[in-house]
């Protein structure tokens, strides 16, 4: 069985972040949600893994390279337009072959435990898997509509009203039959090739497609509020640990990583949260769900519920900053301007002066 990962598209949604770093790339609990991708298709056994990637293909490159660091065979596989997922799919199909494979949104983030699923998908004869979600607002997302049997009758893509609160979570599985699906449908009205539709054909086929309920958490992190949920639900999960340095007048409660070559200085930490590697925490207060990358400064200041990127600083700020999502090389430092609540979401290189 192979991997495929979509990497590419336009990632519109998290503006101004993503107009210099792809979307897959932004860290949750510090590591980049591409990457743990990468280890939940690792984790189900599959070494063999083709990225497709669009115009962030350089940056994707760099951070992941070949994949020897998670013991897989990495292909990059360069999209020709974001034309939609089931084009990413078509333009991959030199790599896949004729091979059963698993595909995955490179911009989701899901609780752990689908590693089975996947393995099992991979010994079954099942033309296709899909990984499904209750959600409060379905419109938002590709939809399921079964019968009462729990058999797929109809996917649509964002409906205006949609008939269940069944979501697709960005994690698919397809054997060789995905290739006559992909060839017979027609881009939407979004001008894109939908997965959704190819696998309306499979279902309309009489293929065998079926469904699994994910019970865990599932983020789509395309927007910020949805990188802050995933942040803090990931934090919840890992495994913390106090690499760095603490000196004895900073405070730490909680689930608290502090990684290697990180300081923190006279400062309280509300865990859970993650302290990145090279970054100083001097006279702050930090509070639980915030992470921290590595490279970062933050001085006579109070953060909570956010996350800053490498090489950003955040010095004598003098009040809490909460709910954001702050980019790389980003400066925040005292100025005589007066707002009075911080709700920020920073590009990239912002340099930003506050009272
Ligand atoms: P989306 O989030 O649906 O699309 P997008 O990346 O263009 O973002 P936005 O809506 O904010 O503009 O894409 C889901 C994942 O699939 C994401 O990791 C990007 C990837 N993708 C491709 O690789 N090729 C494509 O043609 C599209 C549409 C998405």
């Amino acid at each position: 069985m192979k991997g495929l990962v979509l990497s590419g598209g336009k990632g519109t949604r998290l503006y101004p972040l993503t107009y210099t770093k792809a979307k897959q790339l932004i860290p949750v609990a510090n590591k980049p949600v591409l990457f743990r991708v990468i280890e939940a298709i690792r984790d189900a056994g599959i070494t063999e893994i083709g990225i497709v990637v669009g115009d962030t293909a350089a940056e994707v490159k760099e951070a992941v390279g070949r994949g020897g660091r998670w013991g897989v065979n990495i292909t990059y596989i360069h999209q020709s337009a974001p034309a939609g997922l089931a084009h990413a799919v078509k333009e991959s199909r030199e790599f896949l072959g004729d091979d059963r494979f698993v595909m995955f949104l490179g911009d989701n983030c899901i609780e752990g435990g689908i590693s089975p699923l996947i393995e099992q998908f991979g010994r079954s004869d099942w033309n296709c898997q899909i990984v499904l979600t209750r959600v409060n607002d379905a419109s938002q997302f590709g939809v399921a509509e079964l019968d009462e049997d729990g058999k797929i009758l109809r996917l649509v893509e964002k409906p205006k009203e949609p008939k269940s609160d069944l979501a697709l979570v960005g994690i698919y599985m397809f054997d060789n039959t995905i290739w006559e699906a992909i060839e017979h449908i027609k881009p939407s009205w979004r001008g894109e090739l939908e997965i959704t539709d190819a696998i309306q054909y499979l279902v309309d086929h009489n293929c065998r497609v079926f469904p699994y309920i994910h019970r865990g958490w599932w983020i789509d992190t395309g927007k910020k509020m949805d990188m802050l949920d995933a942040n803090r639900l990931v934090l919840e999960e890992i495994e913390h640990k106090i690499e760095g340095f603490v000196d004895k007048d900073s405070q730490i409660t909680g689930k608290v990583t502090v990684e290697k070559g990180a300081e923190v200085i006279n400062s309280v930490i509300r865990g859970p949260a993650i302290i990145g590697e090279h970054t100083r925490i001097v006279n702050t207060y930090i509070g639980p769900f915030t992470a921290i990358f590595h490279h970062s400064e933050i001085e006579d200041s109070e953060i909570e519920h956010s996350i800053v990127l490498e090489n950003s600083s955040i010095k004598s700020i003098p009040f809490r900053i909460e709910d954001s999502l702050i980019g790389r090389n980003v400066k925040i430092h005292r100025s005589p301007i007066k707002p009075k609540a911080y709700k920020l979401m920073l590009g990239d290189n912002s340099d930003v002066g506050i009272l």
